[in-house]
């Protein structure tokens, strides 16, 4: 049976120019993507991103206090807890067997080594017994006295597949993929070897306009490059636009896109 990780980045499902509001209709056609391909036997983790709800919140704290303390943990996670619940709710009224395992819950930060650990024996567990764990972005507690993390659903989605030897993670956006100059449409990468990253990186014109503490794209990119070199047999990445309902679903379903694939 494939396995699929799919992350809803933020900006795919709120209005991140607008704190704390959820784009209602479009969670709403990716539920029905997502019930529709779980009922032709794709076994689903959903990770989704933090949006103007985390990011808000997170941002908020870094200007009023100058930078993120153990006291901004119950403002940022409570942010991410509510975003998180209208998901679920859309999950739930749509008859998913969706269950939700909050990271600030189940990992540490290990400043140490710039990592997570995180206890993802539950959400395994919820997995193979064909539930649809779903977590995000969230912050998380930082271990051995350091300061709390960021932890961005790229981070999950990378550590997640590896746990459940996904065949594929799909990068759900408000974009159709990589460009490798956004405001040149006909610039779109199809595809990207995983070892050519880095050197694909130097080329991007990426741009920042919208508050984002976990580095948007080129965070997205690295991420991918650091969790999945030296793997062997990695999964496949998919950037797709997830608010086109077809390309969403061939994306899952590990069928042709246009978008950005990462081998
Ligand atoms: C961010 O998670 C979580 C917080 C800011 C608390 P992501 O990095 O996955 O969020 P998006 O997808 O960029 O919005």
């Amino acid at each position: 049976m494939r396995k699929v990780v799919l992350k809803l980045g933020g900006s795919l499902i709120t209005d991140k120019s607008k704190p704390f509001s959820v784009r209602s209709e479009r969670v709403l056609s990716i539920v029905e993507v997502i019930r529709e391909a779980v009922s032709s036997g794709i076994e689903v983790v959903i990770v989704h991103g933090g949006g103007s709800f985390g990011h808000f919140a997170a941002k908020s704290e870094i200007d009023e206090k100058g930078r993120l303390t153990n006291e901004s943990v119950p403002r940022i996670s409570d942010a991410m807890m509510e975003l998180n619940q209208i998901v679920m709710l859309h999950f739930l009224n749509a008859g998913l067997k969706a269950v939700s395992f909050p990271p600030h819950s189940i990992c540490l930060a290990s400043c140490q080594f710039s990592t997570f650990n995180c206890n993802f024996t539950p959400l395994l567990k919820a997995f193979v017994s064909g539930l649809i764990p779903v977590t995000f972005g969230d912050i998380v507690l930082g271990d051995n006295g350091c300061g709390p993390f960021i932890i961005s659903g790229d981070d999950l989605s990378m550590m997640i597949a590896r746990e459940i030897k996904a065949d594929s993670v799909v990068f759900a956006t408000d974009v159709d993929g990589v460009y490798r100059d956004p405001k040149d449409a006909s610039s779109l990468i199809s595809s990207i070897r995983l070892e050519d990253i880095p050197g694909i990186m130097k080329e991007i014109k990426f741009p920042s306009s919208v508050p984002d503490v976990t580095e948007g794209l080129p965070g997205k990119l690295l991420k991918i490059y650091r969790y999945l070199g030296g793997i062997s047999s990695h999964p496949v990445v998919a950037i797709v636009n997830g608010s086109l309902k077809g390309e969403l679903s061939a994306a899952i379903l590990g069928r042709k896109i246009r978008g950005t694939m990462i081998y």
